[in-house]
């Protein structure tokens, strides 16, 4: 079902220093800010060659990455996101297999303008899972 690895995302507290790490210390192409207001986040894309890493600060009030700033001071992985063919056949199979999809579970639009899904963390070995139609 899975496919290939679509990004890393890391939550940061400083995005423009993350961003000078990943750009002028490890040497990778680095995006623009990009705000996400329906999601709560300001995201950066680094490019890598095989896959990507998406860089996350909390954007707005309520921002879902808020609280995991707070457990987590220095910031850290916030979630994992695989590729799926078919976001609905993904979907009705984690929920046939009795894995909880967050939310409504409705896949709605993500930050790369595909159709996400996040998956219960306590079912996926304390990771958060993002599966992206493409
Ligand atoms: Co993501």
């Amino acid at each position: 079902m899975i496919g290939k690895l679509n990004h890393v995302a890391i939550a940061v507290n400083d995005l423009p220093a993350a961003m000078a790490l990943y750009r002028d210390t490890l040497g990778a192409k680095v995006s623009e800010e990009v705000p996400q207001p329906e999601h709560g986040v300001t995201t950066v894309f680094v490019e890598l060659p095989n896959s990507k890493i998406e860089l996350l600060v909390p954007l707005g009030e309520g921002s879902p990455i808020t609280g995991f700033l707070e457990k987590n001071k220095s910031g850290g992985i916030h979630h994992i996101c695989y590729e799926v063919e078919d976001i609905h056949a993904a979907r009705d199979k984690l929920l046939a297999d009795g894995k909880r999809i967050l939310g409504s579970g409705e896949p709605r639009i993500g930050a790369h303008g595909k159709p996400i899904l996040f998956l219960h963390p306590k079912d996926f070995g304390g990771t958060l899972i993002e599966l992206e139609e493409v």
